[in-house]
């Protein structure tokens, strides 16, 4: 991986980004690394995007791998020329164009993307469709550092014993993982962070379940101890030590089995309709659940995870200035309906 570019990349469009020193970055990082900032005098973000080309990363991806490689979990080593800060200037769709969001007679509901912003208040009719989760849980997960975010997968340690049943279709959960902030929002809201339960039908067919994370409301509330758990166990991932981890559940935590279903309840509301992947190559026809209640997670918490994301150690991973959130995409009319986990 070519550290190097991803190094300078990450410098050279520090400036915009305010943000990034109110995160933990001082100004003397700034100023060691100002000759990036005359590497790339005017379009520093479009040259970080070109020149990330040369980085390989891996990607699960739903639209080359066939329905047997998803289910498995496999992930294609391929060429990923994007990063969390070209999006802003239009680069993804130059690289994949799907994430331009336009039908083709190959994904012809492509104008339904992902992430979206969800009006609260409809109108949404209710659906009579069940959401079940189900399964025992998995003794041990992967607990891996990707491109853009933090993955728990669950089918590279073997384990398939975890499935949602939804519309009929039992899908078994892959992985899941975290962005922050929040991709998907609420009445214009973006949430602290979000956990997307990426799972897959046997014929590939894939199905995101996504929770919001947000803070408490009193700053004495820990938070949710299972998310806790979850961040915790990858700690020597953030430190920059090893990219990927199993983890078992003794190690993990207060259970026998990590299990994320723990984490929602029958009754819980949530808003179903048609989406994509939210990074790219955007594929489109995902089905999508966003559940309505977030999870509430301490501020420690959250400082681990973007601590991960800011992570100048992180070889050949975009730095995302501890950020990697897609921007909402167009609604074009979808239909969304709500229901609750029965
Ligand atoms: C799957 O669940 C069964 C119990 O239903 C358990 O015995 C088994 O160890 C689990 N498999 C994994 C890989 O966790
Ligand atoms: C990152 O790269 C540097 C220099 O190329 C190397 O010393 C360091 O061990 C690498 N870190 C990781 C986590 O791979
Ligand atoms: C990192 O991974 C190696 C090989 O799997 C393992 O021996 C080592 O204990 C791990 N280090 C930590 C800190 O978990
Ligand atoms: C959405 O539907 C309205 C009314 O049916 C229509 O006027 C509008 O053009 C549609 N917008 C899109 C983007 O399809």
């Amino acid at each position: 991986m070519n550290g190097q570019f991803l190094h300078i990349c990450w410098v050279a469009t520090l400036s915009a980004w305010v943000s990034a020193v109110a995160n933990g970055l001082s100004p003397g990082d700034l100023a060691a690394d100002s000759e990036c900032e005359s590497s790339f005098p005017e379009s520093s973000e479009r040259a970080c995007a070109v020149s990330a080309l040369q980085t390989r990363a891996k990607v699960t991806s739903f639209s080359t791998a066939n329905s047997q490689d998803v289910a498995k979990g496999v992930e294609s080593e391929k060429l990923l020329p994007w990063n969390y800060h070209a999006f802003q200037q239009g680069d993804w769709p130059r690289m994949y164009p799907l994430c331009e969001g336009n039908p083709n007679p190959d994904h012809p509901n492509n104008q339904f993307q992902s992430p979206i912003d969800i009006p609260s208040r409809g109108p949404h009719e209710p659906t009579d469709e069940r959401l079940s989760l189900n399964g025992w849980g998995c003794t041990q997960a992967v607990f891996q550092l990707l491109h853009d975010y933090l993955e728990v997968n669950f089918a590279d340690a073997g384990c398939t014993n975890l499935t949602a049943t939804w519309k009929g279709t039992t899908y078994t959960l892959v992985q899941l993982h975290f962005h922050m902030m929040s991709e998907v929002q609420l009445d214009g809201k973006k949430f602290m962070g979000e956990m997307h339960m990426v799972h897959s039908a046997s014929d590939g067919s894939p199905l995101v379940i996504g929770t919001f994370l947000d803070l408490p409301q009193s700053a004495e509330d820990m938070g949710n101890g299972y998310v806790h758990d979850m961040f915790l166990a990858c700690t020597d991932i953030v430190n920059g030590l090893n990219l990927s981890r199993l983890v078992s559940a003794y190690e993990f935590g207060r259970y026998d089995v990590i299990n994320p279903y723990f984490l929602q309840r029958a009754g819980n509301k949530f808003y179903s309709y048609p989406g994509s992947l939210t990074t790219p190559p955007c594929t489109p026809g995902v089905e999508w659940i966003s559940m309505a209640e977030p999870i509430l997670v301490s501020q420690p918490d959250f400082d681990i995870y973007h601590a991960f994301l800011s992570n100048r150690l992180r070889n050949g991973t975009q730095n995302s200035y501890g950020f990697d959130d897609r921007p909402p995409q167009p609604l074009n009319n979808r239909t969304i309906v709500i229901g609750e986990i029965k």
